[in-house]
Order: C-alpha cells, then sequence, then structure tokens
C-alpha cells in the first residue's frame, strides 16, 4: 500500500516538457511492462482477504496515470503550438545555406589561364614527382649544381634520382618530348623545395611555366608577352623592368620585376623600399634544352618564364603571409567568397 502511495504521488506530479520526456512516463507507468502491469502480476500472491482491496487500489492507479497520460499530451500539444507562434516569424528571409568559396590560389590560377589562353597558350601537366631528366638535366643543369643538392630538392629515391619536383620547368620537356612546334603552353602546378616555413617561404608552391616554341620567336616576343600579361593582370598602369639574369635553361636570362601595387612604387616593406617587387623568371630557351628534346635549335627558338602563383596572390590582394595559403583558416578564405 505504501508503494501505490508513493506512485500516486510520482504520478500526479510529473512533468513533461518534451516528447521525450511523455514517452518516459508511457514506459514507466503505461506499458505492459509499467511497474502498475507488475503489481497486477503481484495480485497471485496476495492472500485471498485482501485481493479485492488491493485490485482496486492498483485499478485506480492504473485510471490515475491514463488520465495523467492524457492531460500531458494536451499540455504538450499546446506547449508547441504556443512556441511555434511566438518563435517564428514567417515573413523573414530564409537562412543563407552555407557555401564554400574558390581558394586564391585556385582563382590566381584560372585568372592566369584565361589572360593566356585569350593569346593561344594551352595548358599541360606533369607528374609531382619527377625523374632528374626532366627536372634537371634535360633543363642543361650541369652534374654539380648546387640546385640538385640536398638542401633544395627533397629527394626520394637516389641513384636514379627521383625526388618531388623543383619547378615546374620539368613540364616544358614532357611536353617538348611529346610534341612538335609551334609549341604554346602554360604549366601551373605544385612544386616542392626544401626551404623552412615562414611568412617569406614555404617548402610547398605553386608556379606556372609558360614555353613559346616557333620559328622566329625572338626576345621581343618575350617582353610582349609579359607587358600584355602584366597589364591584364594588376593594370595598364603597372611598370615593367627586365633584370639579366642566370638559369640553367634559358641564354640570355631575366628577372622580371613589376612597380610594387602596394605602394604604387614610392616604397614599403613588401618591396624593401624599392618600389618594384619581382614576380618572375624567364629567358630564351637554351639551344642546349631543345637538343635534349630533338628539337633543332637551328630552325626553332623559344622562349620560357616562370612565376609563382602565391606571389601574384599576395600582390593582388595585399596579403602579406605565405602561411595563410595553407594554413585553410576559415576567415582568411572567406574573404575571397565573392571573386
Ligand atoms: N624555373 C625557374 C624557377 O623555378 C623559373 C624560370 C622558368 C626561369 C622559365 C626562366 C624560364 O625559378
Amino acid at each position: 500500500m505504501a508503494d501505490i502511495n508513493q506512485l500516486k504521488q510520482e504520478i500526479t506530479s510529473f512533468k513533461a516538457q518534451t516528447q521525450e520526456q511523455l514517452e518516459a512516463f508511457r514506459i514507466k507507468y503505461i506499458s505492459r511492462k509499467s511497474v502498475i502491469g507488475q503489481l497486477f502480476g503481484q495480485m497471485k500472491d496476495i492472500p485471498n482477504e485482501g485481493k479485492k482491496a488491493f485490485g482496486q487500489q492498483i485499478n485506480e492507479l492504473k485510471n490515475l496515470a491514463q488520465e495523467k497520460f492524457q492531460e500531458l499530451i494536451a499540455q504538450l500539444d499546446h506547449q508547441e503550438t504556443t512556441q511555434t507562434a511566438d518563435s517564428m516569424d514567417l515573413t523573414l528571409p530564409s537562412a543563407w545555406a552555407p557555401i564554400g568559396s574558390s581558394h586564391p590560389i585556385t582563382l590566381i590560377r584560372n585568372e592566369i589561364i584565361d589572360i593566356f589562353a585569350k593569346i593561344g597558350f594551352n595548358v599541360s601537366e606533369g607528374p609531382e614527382i619527377e625523374d632528374d631528366w626532366h627536372n634537371f638535366t634535360a633543363l642543361n643543369f650541369p652534374p654539380n649544381h648546387p640546385a640538385r643538392e640536398m638542401q633544395d630538392t627533397f629527394f626520394i629515391e637516389k641513384d636514379p634520382d627521383i625526388a618531388l619536383r623543383t619547378h615546374t620547368s620539368s613540364v616544358q620537356i614532357r611536353v617538348m618530348e611529346n610534341e612538335k612546334p609551334p609549341i604554346r603552353t602554360l604549366s601551373p602546378g605544385r612544386v616542392f623545395r626544401n626551404e623552412a616555413i615562414s611568412a617569406r617561404a614555404h617548402c610547398i608552391f605553386h608556379q606556372v611555366e609558360g614555353l613559346y616554341v616557333d620559328t622566329n620567336v625572338s626576345f621581343v616576343d618575350l617582353k610582349q608577352t609579359i607587358y600584355y600579361f602584366v597589364k591584364e593582370m594588376f593594370g595598364a598602369d603597372t611598370k615593367i623592368r627586365f633584370r639579366p639574369s642566370y638559369f640553367p635553361f634559358t641564354e640570355p636570362s631575366a628577372e622580371i620585376d613589376i612597380s610594387c601595387n602596394i605602394c604604387g612604387g614610392n616604397g614599403c616593406n613588401v618591396c624593401k623600399y624599392t618600389g618594384w617587387v619581382e614576380i618572375a623568371g624567364s629567358g630564351m630557351v637554351d639551344p642546349n634544352v631543345l637538343k635534349s628534346v630533338n628539337i633543332d635549335p637551328e630552325k626553332y627558338t623559344g622562349f620560357a618564364f616562370g612565376m609563382g602563383m602565391e606571389r601574384m596572390a599576395m600582390l593582388k590582394w595585399q596579403i602579406n603571409d605565405l602561411r595563410l595559403f595553407t594554413e585553410n583558416d576559415v576567415r582568411f578564405l572567406e574573404q575571397f567568397k565573392s571573386l
């Protein structure tokens, strides 16, 4: 009897705020396996003279539970309708579906490809894991050139040497091995160099290599192509200068600077107060390179250039830390949503 009174109290004071609580009530007091169900099961152990009183008590309990259950259902129903009505404004615009954005390197890559596509360059790709021939030897690197050594190159295997490509110039070789001039191609891709990661350097970055091989290609064509590209990319006011340089695979070679578009050429810490920033290496394809891919250097000439995509993106959007490109911080990436 004490148990029954206790249960009555529990049932009367039960509160259900959620569907789960309602279901808990049903399982505990209504279902066949409920405590009340179990009490019915105890009937047979009650001495005859007490059976009637006990039966009455548990029937009462059962009715109480059922009434309470209906009451809880009604309450919850009411609560849900009023809550919905209070918290929902059907005139509000719907919530934005979260959408991603292209990575700035992807945006820059596409823009560079689009600019060169207008003057007839196609896109070629090559493997990131390269052999010595395509990354170095066919590009006229002397056997003891320092760039082959461990501090610059990530070697995977020695003798024969297999490495992560240190530049996309390797793709030039692959294209020239497989195609006859005229060749006008752009090779974008990831490159790898054994360098400590900082705001200005990274061991993984992206390059675009350009190659044009045909009869009568001269340094003038290289200059004109670069002028066209830079003005499309950074605006018509951008100044360009060529500085003599050295690469094993081009002769003559030049580095290309543009007027710093952050300070407008007045001098800032990005251009180290010179007003100029370097954007590319370039030059006329060395006759030895053409020979190594069986293109006759007496008949054909070519120019090549190579530039860093990260550098382009940094100049274009005034990004001051190279590490941002690989950290995938959404606060950084989100800023390119509208582009
Ligand atoms: N491959 C050179 C580099 O990685 C860039 C370059 C490409 C220079 C083509 C000249 C011609 O620095």
